[in-house]
């Protein structure tokens, strides 16, 4: 890391001066901005109390999953010491145990989150979203005549997978050419509607946070083209940051995918929802567990009768009770800490378009754009409707040439930042972004590149990107940290290890209420960061 910090610790300064003498001339500022920062200052008020973990931390990877907040851990944890947690399915229908009462006012609760209720979505809790995806595709694949698939580029890998068992499939490489399929237009031969076909796309992309457009599935539902064709809604990174709207019967996905832990940070749990007219997908699925049967015999006439609601059919095993306990305190304290999805939306839409802003304005001093933003076309920062709260990019050096992705992920660890890097688990749309084609990355993976591996710029081209995404706890300041790093580190050609930050992250450190801390627990949080193992995450 670097030698001299003197410059740095002058910058931070001004900066820390200047926003006094701005809190001065409080009348020059919108009300909207002034809104932005108060709300801002409640969040730095609670992050010292709620999220301790992220003291002396930058953490910008909430796409990869967000923090559990003390609340919820601190709840769970009692009504864990005090609550009797019996097998759901060992109570019977006349006296359903807490288990059983619980489970079921959780799935309530789910669907009240969303705007809907049990007469339009069934809740199947599974392990996570990919879970969720897989017992859909499963559902499909168990089709007669099995199905043809249909996926945006803009996937997460989880529901590329899904081409594995279709007959056929086919991704579509733009919205246009989606929006023209939605309309009748098949890319292959005639439409067949006699097969089944499923159409997946992410309500948000994990790459770059670009949001899609939530109506294809009410356009597809009552096109005359797709009388047999079904939507999947993948939201695992929309509901982070955003309200899902499911209250628009028309407008409802088949299937709405997700995990729980990138909305509360805890429990690690994900649900399939499934609008209830399409449930008859799932007739034809043959395997059954624990807990998803009526009766059944297992002589030479073996039979199975299985239970007639569909999420006791596809929840196969006993339920991940204390996942399930968690998540409804989860939704409570959620609630109680933000206020609900409206002011996390804003206040993150607000950071990301900072973000963007500060990072497409840097330059080399030859005029050349620092970072490539890998933005959307059809999406704006500060729209929340097109645009979540990720900001996805690589950097140049002055002479144009590309910084591997690995190499920054590593250089933001040592600054104590925490970002994701490489191809972000969305293989078409990292494609896409970059301009590769099929060809060049068999090339790279032929020349021994692996996703994931250091030095990810193969034949001078980027293999991978930086993501850096915001979450409900996230502030002003690690936006200046994140900032300040790339700034320090590789604007003009300073390159790696030439600065340190550590300055700057001390006062942020600060500013997020260390220092509000009694005395006893902030000896207690630096002196955790050295007792625990380096795999626990503090470098
Ligand atoms: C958009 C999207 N879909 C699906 C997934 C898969 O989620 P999980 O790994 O929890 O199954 C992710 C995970 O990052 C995601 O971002």
């Amino acid at each position: 890391m670097c030698s001299s910090f003197e410059q740095d610790q002058k910058d931070r300064s001004q900066v820390v001066s200047r926003r006094t003498r701005r809190s001065r001339t409080v009348k020059l500022r919108s009300f909207e901005e002034e809104t932005r920062l108060a709300y801002n200052a409640r969040i730095s008020r609670l992050r010292s109390t709620e999220y301790p973990m992220i003291n002396g931390t930058t953490y910008l990877d909430h796409a990869g999953t967000t923090l559990p907040a003390r609340s919820l851990m601190t709840l769970f944890s009692d009504t864990m010491q005090v609550q009797l947690l019996a097998n759901p399915h060992s109570s019977s229908q006349s006296a359903p145990n807490y288990s059983h009462v619980m489970i079921e006012e959780t799935r309530k609760k789910v669907l009240d989150m969303f705007g809907t209720d049990s007469d339009t979505y069934e809740v199947v809790f599974t392990a996570n979203a990919t879970a969720a995806v897989r017992l859909v595709a499963d559902a499909f694949a168990c089709q007669q005549q099995g199905f043809e698939y249909y996926y945006h580029q803009n996937c997460h890998t989880s529901l590329v997978g899904v081409r594995e068992l279709a007959n056929t499939s086919h991704c579509f490489q733009s919205d246009r050419e989606a929006e023209s399929w939605i309309h009748g237009q098949s890319p292959h031969s005639e439409m067949d509607d006699t097969i089944p076909t499923l159409f997946a796309y992410p309500a948000q992309s994990n790459m770059n946070g670009r949001r899609l457009p939530i109506t294809w599935a009410s356009n597809i539902r009552f096109s005359p083209a797709h009388r047999n064709t079904y939507t999947l809604l993948d939201v695992a990174a929309l509901v982070s940051t955003s309200q899902l709207d499911l209250s628009t019967d028309d407008h409802s996905p088949d299937f709405v995918t997700l995990s729980f832990y990138k909305i509360f940070g805890f429990p690690d749990v994900g649900a399939l929802l499934v609008r209830k007219p399409v449930s008859h997908i799932f007739n034809q699925r043959r395997y059954f567990g624990g807990g998803t049967t009526e009766m059944i015999t297992c002589d030479e006439n073996h039979w199975v009768a299985k239970k007639p609601r569909l999420c006791d059919r596809l929840e196969d095993g006993t339920l991940p009770i204390r996942n399930i306990l968690a998540l409804n305190i989860a939704i409570d304290a959620h609630k109680n800490l933000f206020r609900g999805f409206d002011s996390i939306s804003k206040h993150t839409t607000w950071l990301a378009k900072s973000l963007y802003d500060r990072l497409s304005q840097m330059r080399h001093q030859n005029g050349i754009s620092l970072c490539s933003i890998y933005l959307d076309p059809d999406s704006t920062y500060g729209d929340p409707t097109t645009q979540g709260a990720t900001v996805t990019f690589n950097i140049r050096r002055p002479d144009g040439s590309w910084i591997s992705s690995a190499s920054i992920g590593e250089m933001a660890l040592k600054h104590n930042i925490l970002i994701r890097t490489g191809s972000l688990c969305n293989p078409a749309g990292m494609a896409n972004a970059l301009g590769l084609t099929s060809t060049n990355i068999r090339d790279a993976y032929d020349s021994g590149f692996r996703c994931g591996q250091p030095n990810d710029v193969r034949f001078g081209v980027p293999m991978g990107m930086v993501r850096a995404s915001l979450g409900p706890m996230s502030t002003v300041e690690d936006v200046d940290v994140f900032v300040k790093f790339v700034e320090t580190c590789y604007l003009d050609g300073n390159g790696p290890h030439q600065r340190d930050i550590s300055d700057l992250l001390a006062v942020a450190d600060s500013e997020h209420g260390e220092e509000l801390l009694p005395k006893k627990k902030q000896k207690k949080s630096s002196r955790m960061r050295h007792r625990f193992p380096k795999w626990l995450g503090f470098y």
